[in-house]
């Protein structure tokens, strides 16, 4: 099932998440039901405050990025509970967007190599080294369920001149082919 995409401005999306078990209620419909939202909008990662969830869990499907990282053919993958242990590496530029944002990309700057602790959606337990644009889907995912967004990393300069933008978005006023639910 489709579910709307939470938009920029709503309070969720500035919480942060809450861990959980494995008991957590309808745990696999949510998982479901979250790749069903994010393939339906074209995105490579879904964070649960992006569906008004503010839990510690988010999915990720790097595979449109195989043509530039062969690898990522089969990244599918379910974080619950996850653990940014240490980022390393010297930063990069990636040009960022978010289904929480249409419409704004912008150039982020973040380190290529992260060592994580989570669960998988089988409540497995694993640490991981993850790098380049792996690493980088899940940094952006992660931020979310921390209540951060990839705007907030911009300069004061950039973040003036997207201010207009990120306010339009929060009344509803964008052009989006995907269901989302707007706070104003
Ligand atoms: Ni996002």
């Amino acid at each position: 099932m489709i579910l709307p995409i939470v938009a920029y401005g709503d309070p969720v999306l500035r919480k942060k998440g809450v861990e959980i078990d494995a008991h957590y209620k309808g745990l696999k419909e949510l998982i479901n039901n979250m790749f069903d939202t994010m393939y339906n909008a074209n995105g490579v990662g879904l964070a649960a405050p992006q569906i008004g969830k503010s839990i510690r869990l988010f999915i990720v499907d790097a595979s449109p990025f195989e043509d530039k990282e062969p690898d990522l053919q089969d990244f599918v993958q379910v974080f619950i509970n996850p653990q940014i242990i240490e980022e390393q590496g010297n930063e990069w530029i990636f040009n960022e967007g978010c289904l929480s944002i249409p419409g704004v990309r912008e150039d982020i700057t973040r380190k290529p190599k992260i060592l994580i602790r989570y669960f998988d959606e089988n409540f497995e337990y694993y640490e991981e080294e993850f790098e380049g644009l792996a690493a980088r889907v899940i940094q952006h995912e992660y931020d979310h369920i921390e209540g951060k967004l990839f705007t907030d990393r911009l300069n004061a300069f950039k973040k003036t001149l997207i201010k207009g933008k990120l306010n339009d978005i929060s009344k509803g006023k964008v052009e989006v082919d995907y269901k989302m639910k707007f706070p104003k």
